[in-house]
């Protein structure tokens, strides 16, 4: 069975195809990269809308493959920005309508867990979910996978994007931060705020540009947020990892491209006994492949779904899906 999968959920319009074994024959983004900084979400739905058939197309040359050979449409259908989740739930209905095959809408986060699973080998993981509007710690637990911690305000990555573009850095900072904070040779001490299995980034926030205010130079400022940030990050997916009894973590979303980020968390593995999988930049990033790949997964498992329970979920939480394709 072949899938082609639609990924819309914020900046990036992706679209992958597989097959029933997680074999990936295509996997084509367009990333919207707004001119001043910022997402707007009616400025990015337009940027899907205008790019989507076209990288559908690409996708299916890509594939060496037509339309007739795909069997099953799948989409995300949230968590994600209202305009953006309707131009790729559009295009999915329209296309399953036009190929007379049947559709699947997919929890983005969940997504992220599956691809992982399946790229990296690890079976039973805690996944640390951190990319520029998510950061959660999800696991597999009685059916579902459920939230153990997230931030209680934005996503790690936002934080490093605002911060950063108030820093002066530019839009899409998270990298801008790597780099700086290797040229860093002193730590000042940031709000470190973890609650339980929860983390809040903006008393850092407001920390780091005071610290800029008094003159820090930018890279001590990117090397304090980031030992900071993701420390705070490592405690959680650890305390995770101990509550649940679970020996293996993965890593996911834009944010763990971050060789610093993975550093904390492979220390953290080896000392617990544990071990950290990651999966390729291309599937750590929103993609169309790991949409693809849900849908295919759910389908399998004996998931129907009609137009009309289509419907795109800005707030779509991961526990919310029954996750019939595990046992
Ligand atoms: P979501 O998955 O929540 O819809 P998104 O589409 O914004 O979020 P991704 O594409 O997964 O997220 O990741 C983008 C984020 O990753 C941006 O915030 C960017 O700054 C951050 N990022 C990318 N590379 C790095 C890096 N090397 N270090 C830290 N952050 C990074
Ligand atoms: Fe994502």
């Amino acid at each position: 069975m072949i899938t082609l999968g639609i990924e819309g959920t914020a900046h990036t319009l992706g679209v992958g195809i597989v097959d029933s074994d997680c074999k990936v024959y295509a996997n084509e983004i367009d990333m919207f990269k707004p001119p001043t900084g910022g997402l707007h979400p009616r400025e990015v739905a337009n940027h899907h809308a205008d790019v989507v058939a076209r990288v559908i197309s690409e996708a299916l040359d890509k594939a060496g493959m037509t339309p007739k050979d795909i069997d099953l449409v799948s989409f995300s259908m949230g968590p994600g920005l209202g305009p953006c989740l309707r131009i790729a739930a559009t295009a999915a209905r329209a296309l399953s309508g036009y190929l007379k095959v049947p559709i699947v809408g997919v929890n983005h986060c969940i997504a992220h867990i599956e691809i992982g699973r399946a790229q990296t080998g690890c079976t039973d993981p805690a996944l640390l979910y951190a990319s520029g509007g998510n950061t959660q710690v999800i696991a597999y637990s009685e059916g579902r996978y459920r939230i153990f911690g997230e931030t209680q305000d934005i996503g790690i990555g936002n934080m490093l994007d605002k911060l950063g573009r108030d820093l002066g850095m530019g839009f899409y900072a998270g990298p801008v931060f790597e780099k700086l904070a290797k040229e860093g040779d002193k730590y000042y001490e940031l709000p470190y705020s973890v609650k339980g299995m929860d983390v809040a980034f903006s008393g850092l926030m407001t920390a780091a540009l005071a610290l800029h205010k008094k003159g820090v130079r930018l890279e001590d400022i990117a090397l304090s947020v980031q030992e900071t940030a993701y420390a705070m990050l490592t405690e959680v997916t650890e305390r995770a990892m101990a509550h649940i009894g679970k020996d293996e973590v993965l890593l996911g979303g834009g944010v763990v491209q971050n060789m610093r980020l993975r550093e904390m968390v492979a220390d953290m593995a080896h000392e617990r006994g544990a071990e950290m999988f990651v999966p390729d930049r291309r599937f750590c990033m929103d993609n169309g492949a790991m949409i693809a790949w849900l849908g295919s997964e759910m389908y399998s498992s004996g998931v129907r779904m009609d137009v009309s329970d289509t419907a795109v979920m800005q707030r779509f939480r991961t526990d919310e899906v029954e996750v019939t394709w595990r046992s």
